[in-house]
């Protein structure tokens, strides 16, 4: 038997900060959901596939092998057998991802990928619909948010602090379309879990969470 936590929530909101202190603390792994499809979005810019067109998506997803690897407690994206994780964080393939993420072979995909781990590691696996699809009977639930203000603070701080130019306004308008298309979009869309607990982090510092989250899932465990 495994364990597992599951974090969603709106871009920015601090769920990767978060997840990784809580699963370094419990010795569980931590799957960034999110880098998956990234690694995807990034596969299909180098395939030069639009981002309007679904259908071939839905067809090259199946050529995109994309694995995870621990290399000292840090999660890896290999596509095709490349580690292409220093790619992933970028604004642009972010902003991409939130298209690329509402297609349903590239979600089928995925979930089947992330669903797989969590029945072999203890996980805290974060993301969008771990609690509503692919983790449905997770040991604790949480739904991280923020306000839209805050996240984009914490961005531009973020952002800043590597010396990249950006506009903090530029960043909150990104965030609000971003959360929009992860909210509305058809296939499992961004929404808490009937038995997700809902934190607020808009006030709250980190380790305020971090114990907060290790507090509820001891409870229940
Ligand atoms: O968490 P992130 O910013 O790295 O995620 C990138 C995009 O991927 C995000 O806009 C929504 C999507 N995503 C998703 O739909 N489902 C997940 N489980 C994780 C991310």
């Amino acid at each position: 038997m495994t364990y597992s936590i599951a974090i969603d929530g709106p871009a920015g909101a601090g769920k990767s900060t978060i997840a990784k202190k809580i699963a370094k603390e419990l010795g569980f792994i931590y799957v960034d959901t999110g880098a998956m499809y990234r690694a995807m979005t990034y596969f299909f810019v180098t395939e030069h596939i639009k981002k309007e067109d679904a259908g071939a998506m839905g067809r090259l997803c199946e050529n995109a092998d994309i694995s995870i690897k621990y290399q000292n407690g840090e999660q890896q994206v290999f596509l095709n057998g490349e580690n292409v994780t220093p790619y992933l964080r970028t604004e642009e393939v972010g902003n991409l991802a939130s298209v690329v993420a509402t297609n349903g072979d590239v979600r089928r995909k995925l979930v089947e990928l992330q669903q797989k781990l969590a029945k072999s590691e203890n996980v805290v696996m974060d993301g969008r619909d771990i609690g509503t699809c692919v983790l449905p009977h997770a040991d604790l639930k949480v739904y991280l948010t923020a306000s839209p203000k805050t996240r984009a603070a914490r961005r531009f701080k973020e952002l800043t602090e590597k010396n990249i130019l950006c506009n903090i306004e530029e960043i909150e308008n990104d965030i609000i379309d971003r959360d929009k298309r992860d909210m509305e979009r058809e296939i499992s869309p961004l929404r808490q879990a009937e038995d997700a607990v809902l934190v607020d982090s808009s006030d709250m510092g980190v380790e305020e969470v971090v114990s907060y989250i290790l507090q509820l899932f001891m409870e229940r465990k």
